[in-house]
């Protein structure tokens, strides 16, 4: 599958990368931008075209820069902000569904704002390595435009918003790049911002913070070891989240690859890629339009990290909300990307759990699985599957992280069961050497466990029902009650010891 995906990916991403795209990290700035000259305007080989509503190209209004006739013609309104929407790749040249679906969020949401969308389909049909390299010219016009309105339309910079979906994230960036010191654009988000030509290069040969106040970027389905992917990996904004670790989503089926190229042949590889890499653009889209929950990322070294759990901790501004209501930090140049879960379907948001679990017989460093049911005033969830990971702080420590579909307010209890041996062999095979004993009944001594929520940032602590320690045996399950005040400061001691 690896194979045979990589090699899909390899006809559809045609071309050679470029030899010095291996570097890595890029300190220095030496960008040889030079400012906008007055531009010539049929040098512009892309178009903007002014949204009002509706799901057609057709309904747009073509706004013609520098023809000022055109601002009245279309209905631009001089005095309100503009967010302007960037495509990406295209393979087939049709303007796609996700545009107006974004553009009409964007107008339910805000109300006063001019909505422009860029056409650049003629230099996007391309093979990707001539489309890739387009993006700079295409940056250069949408400077340009803004240039104009700066002019004739009293545009100031601050209020503009550029949204760059795949190579659109990198003609934003281009855009941003002609724009020096004060006068800069306001914001530009990226979503999943293309990584094939751009993965490694110098802040100023692709999306980078030096290009708005603000950047941001969502990133769906970047290179893992498994998967070649289309996005970008590397951080290239402000505010990097990478949602389910960002290499691929719940809900696409990489499977569905196969399938799809026999029923589409070639044109099946993309229908499979745009599901991931598209899910940026629907995070985003959602982000506008329910409010009342908005999704969460948090900071953390890696995937893998918040894998474990250890994670979910909002202090010192470690967390921020995902889309459109993102917190407009600047952030150190290193600072680490935003992690999170979410369902395969919308809505997408989910709550996110820390487990830590203090075992009392365990002594040395196992990984291990259990099923987790919590419980609370508002839900139920059942058998949620954990993978415990030994809490470099303490030996007997165990944490983990899980993520519910729905909000399950107050827990008042939780329960823990372990099932099925073939999950446990790693475990008892660790625990035989411990105690030495086959004829030992095996067990798990469960002493405490600090549940956290991420949402909420709330801490509660668990005990046995009926005695300090709780013997947990294979396939019998054990309920947890919050624990009395009295071990709870306890326990609250000890975490703090630890
Ligand atoms: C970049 O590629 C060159 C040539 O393949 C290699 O010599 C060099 O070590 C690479 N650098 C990094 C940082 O990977
Ligand atoms: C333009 O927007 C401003 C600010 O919202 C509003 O007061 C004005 O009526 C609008 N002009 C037109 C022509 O719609
Ligand atoms: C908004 O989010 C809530 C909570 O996740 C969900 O119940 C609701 O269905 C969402 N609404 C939309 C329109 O997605
Ligand atoms: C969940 O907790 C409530 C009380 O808070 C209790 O009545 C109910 O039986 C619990 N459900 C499970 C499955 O433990």
């Amino acid at each position: 599958m690896r194979v045979l995906s990589a090699l899909l990916l390899v006809c559809v991403f045609t071309g050679s990368v470029r030899g010095d795209s291996n570097i890595t990290e890029t300190p220095v700035k030496t960008p040889v931008k030079t400012p906008v000259k007055t531009p010539v305007k049929t040098l512009l080989k892309s178009s903007f075209h002014l949204y009002a509503e509706g799901s057609v190209f057709e309904e747009t209004c073509a706004l013609v820069p520098f023809r000022s006739e055109s601002l009245q013609r279309c209905g631009y309104n001089t005095s309100l902000p503009l967010v302007l929407i960037i495509h990406g790749w295209t393979m087939n040249g049709l303007m796609e569904q996700w545009i107006f679906n974004l553009a009409s969020a964007l107008k339910v949401r805000l109300a006063q704002v001019n909505v422009l969308i860029s056409d650049w389909r003629i230099l996007a049909l391309q093979p990707y390595p001539i489309a890739a390299k387009n993006s700079r010219q295409v940056g250069r016009d949408v400077a340009a435009l803004l240039q104009w309105l700066e002019e004739a339309g009293h545009l100031s910079l601050d209020r503009v918003h550029l949204i760059g979906y795949s190579l659109g994230a990198h003609v934003a960036g281009f855009a941003g790049s002609h724009f020096r010191g004060r006068r800069k654009v306001g914001r530009i988000t990226g979503l999943d911002p293309a990584g094939p030509h751009f993965e490694g290069l110098p802040a100023f040969d692709r999306l980078s913070p030096d290009d708005a106040q603000f950047v941001d970027a969502i990133h769906t389905f970047t290179k893992s070891s498994i998967m070649p992917g289309v996005g970008i990996k590397q951080s290239v904004a402000h505010v990097d989240f990478y949602p389910n670790g960002g290499s691929f989503q719940p809900g696409c089926k990489m499977l569905d690859i196969y399938s799809n190229v026999f029923q589409y042949g070639l044109q099946g590889v993309p229908k499979t890629i745009k599901c991931a890499h598209e899910r940026a653009v629907k995070l985003f889209t959602d982000s506008l339009i329910n409010t009342s929950q908005p999704i969460i990322g948090f900071r953390c070294r890696d995937d893998s990290t918040f894998n474990k759990g250890r994670c979910l901790d909002c202090k010192q501004m470690r967390c921020n909300t995902l889309g459109y209501d993102v917190r407009q930090e600047r952030a150190g140049r290193n600072a680490k990307g935003l992690y999170l879960k979410t369902g395969p379907e919308a809505p997408y948001k989910v709550f996110h759990y820390q487990i830590r679990v203090q075992l009392t017989n365990l002594m040395e460093p196992v990984e291990t699985s259990l099923f987790l049911t919590l419980n609370g005033t508002r839900g139920l969830s059942r058998d949620l599957p954990l993978t415990l990971y030994q809490d470099s702080s303490s030996p007997k420590a165990f944490t983990s992280l899980a993520a519910v579909a729905a909000d399950l307010g107050h827990l008042t209890s939780i329960r823990l069961v372990w099932k099925g041996e073939l999950v446990w062999s790693n475990w008892l095979r660790s625990i035989r050497n411990i105690w030495n004993g086959p004829d030992q009944d095996l067990e798990l001594s469960v002493w405490r466990i600090r549940i956290k929520s991420g949402e909420s940032q709330e801490k509660m602590w668990f005990c046995g029902v009926s005695a300090e320690v709780t013997l947990l045996k294979a396939s019998e399950e054990q309920e947890f009650k919050r624990c009395s005040s009295s071990s709870m400061a306890n326990a609250q001691r000890t975490e703090t010891q630890t």
